[in-house]
Formats: C-alpha cells, sequence, structure tokens
C-alpha cells in the first residue's frame, strides 16, 4: 500500500494532523499538496506543551521521515521560517524538510489585498483568514505569481515583483506609503528567506516519485476540507484551491494511478468557520455546548466556529468527489452525554423540493432546510475507548449508520486530543495498516 492521500470531508478542521501524525509513523513521507497557512492543526503528544504546525508536514516530528510542501501550496516564508526555528527550538531535526521550488509565495500585497477584498465586501465577506491564499493563488493562475525558486536569482526577483506589484496599484493606494511595499526592502527580504530555505529547496515531485517508484508509503496531507474546494464547495464561500483528493496528484506532481487509498476525514459532528450556508447550523444552547466540548475555536485565527449536526447529504457528496476509500471519525467522545443525536439525511428547498443529493445551486443550498434521522445517544465517557468493543452499543451504532449510508467503511475513530485516544476498527483499508500498529 504505498499510497494514501488524507483529505477534509467537511469544512476543513476534521482533525486531519492528528490522523496525518498517526499515518507518518508507519510512512517514509509525508507531502502537503495545497493551501498555506490558512490552515493549522495542533498535535497533543502526551504531557509535551502542544506542537502547533501551519505549513509544515507534521511527519517532521517522527526523525528521518521526509516532509515535504509541495507545488501546489502556497507558502507565507515568514510563517515557514518562523515555524522551522520554533520546531528547531524544541530540538526538532529539519533535515528531511524540503520545499518545492515551484510552490508560489504569499507577498505582502497579498495579505494586503486579502483584507482590502474582505473589507470591501462588507456583509458578503467570505471570511477569509487573511492570510493572503486567495490574492497568492490568483495571481498563480494570472502567471504573476513569484515561486520559491525566483528567491535564488536576485535579479529575476526583483523584476518579477515589480512586475507583479504594478497591476494592484490602484488597490493598494490607501497601503502606498506602507514600508513593506517598498520594492527594494521586499526583493532583500524576500532574498534573505531564500538563504534560509535554499538548504530545503528542492524538485519535490521527483523525490516522491521515486519513493513511490521503490515501494515506500507516502501519505499525501490535504488542508480544509471538500466543502471548501473552489470548484466542487460552497463557491463563493470556499478556499482557493483544490483540498480534494485529485488535487494530490497536481499539487505533489504525481499522476493519478500513483494514489491507492483515500480517507477522508470527519467529525462526529459538523463545524464551519467563515460565512456561507450550512443547513445542520446549530443557532442555539446544544450548538454553544458542542463548541465548547468540542474546543471548536480556529488553530490559525482563533474564531469561534459554526457548529451543526452531521451532514450525510454533504458527507456523501464529499466521498463521491474525493473517492474516499475509507472514513476516519474524529471527535466521537464529544457526542458524549446527549440523549438523542440527529444525522441529516437529506435536504428540503424552499419550494418543497427534496434534496438527496447535494444540490448544484447555491440559491437553493442556502435555502434548504436539514431533515434528520433520530438515532440514539449514549451517556459514557468515551475517552478510554481503545477498541471498538469498549465503546457503547449507542456509538457503535451511530458509526455503522454512518458508514452504510456513506457505502465507506470507517477505518479509525478517535476520542480525544491524544496520539493515543484512537480506536482501529479493523475495517477497510485500517487492516492492511493496522498491522504496523
Ligand atoms: P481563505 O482560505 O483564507 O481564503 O478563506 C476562505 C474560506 O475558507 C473561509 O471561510 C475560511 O474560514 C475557510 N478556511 C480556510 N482555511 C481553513 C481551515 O484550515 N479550516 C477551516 N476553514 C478554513
Amino acid at each position: 500500500m504505498p499510497s494514501l492521500v488524507v483529505v477534509g470531508a467537511q469544512w476543513g478542521d476534521e482533525g486531519k494532523g492528528k490522523v496525518t501524525d498517526l499515518l507518518a509513523e508507519r510512512a517514509d513521507a509525508v507531502i502537503r499538496f495545497q493551501g498555506g497557512n490558512n490552515a493549522g492543526h495542533t498535535i497533543i503528544r502526551g504531557d509535551e506543551e502542544p506542537w502547533k504546525l501551519h505549513l509544515i508536514p507534521s511527519g517532521i516530528l517522527h526523525p528521518g521521515k521526509l516532509c515535504v510542501i509541495g507545488n501546489g501550496v502556497v507558502i507565507d516564508p515568514r510563517v515557514l521560517t518562523e515555524e522551522i526555528d520554533a520546531l528547531r527550538a524544541r530540538g526538532v531535526d529539519m533535515g528531511g524538510l524540503r520545499v518545492s521550488a515551484n510552490a508560489h509565495l504569499i507577498m505582502p500585497y497579498h495579505l494586503l489585498l486579502d483584507s482590502a477584498g474582505e473589507q470591501k465586501l462588507g456583509e458578503q465577506q467570505i471570511g477569509t483568514t487573511r492570510r493572503g491564499i486567495g490574492p497568492c493563488y490568483a495571481d498563480k493562475a494570472a502567471r504573476l505569481g513569484i515561486r520559491v525558486q525566483d528567491l535564488l536569482d536576485e535579479k529575476i526577483l526583483k523584476q518579477k515583483i515589480a512586475a507583479a506589484m504594478e497591476p494592484k496599484r490602484l488597490a493598494l493606494r490607501p497601503h502606498a506609503k506602507d514600508p513593506s511595499l517598498d520594492l527594494h526592502a521586499m526583493t532583500e527580504q524576500y532574498l534573505t528567506y531564500g538563504h534560509r530555505l535554499e538548504q530545503h529547496i528542492a524538485d519535490t515531485s521527483r523525490l516522491v516519485w521515486d519513493l513511490l517508484d521503490a515501494g515506500r508509503l507516502v501519505i499525501f496531507e490535504g488542508a480544509q476540507g471538500a466543502l471548501l474546494d473552489i470548484d466542487h464547495g460552497t463557491y463563493p464561500f470556499v478556499t482557493s484551491s483544490n483540498p480534494v483528493s485529485a488535487a494530490a496528484c497536481i499539487g505533489a506532481g504525481i499522476g493519478p494511478k500513483d494514489i491507492d487509498e483515500v480517507w477522508g476525514i470527519t467529525k462526529a459532528y459538523a463545524t464551519r468557520v467563515g460565512s456561507g450556508p450550512f443547513p445542520t447550523e446549530l443557532h442555539d444552547s446544544l450548538g454553544d455546548r458542542l463548541r465548547s466540548a468540542g474546543g471548536e475555536y480556529g488553530t490559525t485565527t482563533g474564531r469561534a466556529r459554526r457548529v451543526g449536526w452531521l451532514d450525510l447529504v454533504a458527507l456523501r457528496y464529499a466521498s463521491r468527489i474525493n473517492s474516499l476509500t475509507a472514513l476516519v471519525v474524529t471527535k466521537l467522545d464529544v457526542l458524549s452525554g446527549l440523549d438523542r443525536l440527529l444525522v441529516c439525511t437529506r435536504y428540503r428547498g424552499a419550494e418543497g423540493a427534496e434534496f438527496d443529493h447535494f444540490p448544484y445551486h447555491q440559491s437553493v443550498l442556502h435555502h434548504a432546510s436539514a431533515e434528520y434521522v433520530e438515532l440514539e445517544g449514549w451517556s459514557e465517557d468515551l475517552s478510554e475507548c481503545r477498541t471498538a468493543a469498549d465503546l457503547p452499543a449507542a456509538a457503535r451504532d451511530y458509526l455503522a449508520y454512518i458508514a452504510e449510508m456513506l457505502g465507506v467503511p470507517v477505518a479509525l475513530v478517535s476520542v480525544g486530543p491524544g496520539q493515543d485516544q484512537v480506536i482501529w476498527t479493523g475495517q477497510g483499508a485500517a487492516e492492511r495498516l493496522a498491522v504496523a500498529t
């Protein structure tokens, strides 16, 4: 089983970092393939101070693994160099870090454009993380992007920055005197980043291919989630990349035949950050209770997440567009103490039409209400469960219902933030991986 893609099956924040970290133990390499420092995850290991990562794959915490930031990622070099420094200061060996020479760089003007764009949209704003992600991907598509390899050539770098800044003059006029927009200072600053990163810059597509060719286990780590996908998500309330599994090919530089397994990560309920439709959202005290029990505040921005019941219409859609081979259900423990659990199996449109499939039209989705099936809850604390047999029957039934409705086996269940708080079910692809647990 040489390659496995880990993707978010909801609106991000599903716990991909923990899953990747667990899999990284058994893998030879971990590759990030899209997004940027709009993502973030915290890894809890024993009594250690939590590890917070934004750009570097969590495999870095396992000595000797190759950890790649692929060409599909957009990199803020200030954030990356700070992350390297922070990890080094805690004794982490950065020898395995490789950064694609083709990855695009987030520039100071991208950050300003992101905030200015949101401000302009006012009430219609997307609720971006304001990390410059959208403007950076826009420049990539406009062929005005600055790439990692440009950091290694002063003349080219200066020319490219000048060309990229020129068309933005109008939008950036209020920031004309901002020192971070001085061409000379920016070039100097980015050359410094280049010197810092030079030892890590590589032809990462080739490195990944060599490992796959040698039959080694490679994990491709997605950021965000299917419903934030720029093509398949709830546009325009989406991120500016493709968090679906197919993007692993483009963002890492491999072909579709090189992917063997796709694991979709979903919480046992649903959350969303930022604006946009969310049919199962809870606006009541139950939502507050889940938010607080699940610690639903963003790792990157600290924003409170919107919370709701599990949405199987959306999840079935995510399963289809990702070709999921297995599911990982996280935060099952957070649902303890509820007498009954609602699971959305269908939407009803404003005109009364029923939708078993995710509606393609945004107006339908915006006005759709969720229809639920009621399942039995459980009162037991799940945090010490380590096998499926340890779970109360109602929790097992909840998982079985999800798997049946999606036609995808649940490979792994998470019952707490700790790395050991997991249950390998022995189902599906996990059977092959669990051998090594
Ligand atoms: P951007 O990716 O910063 O442009 O933000 C676009 C949308 O994606 C906003 O609704 C963000 O809240 C959301 N978003 C981006 N990254 C994440 C993430 O890692 N988790 C959850 N939501 C995210």
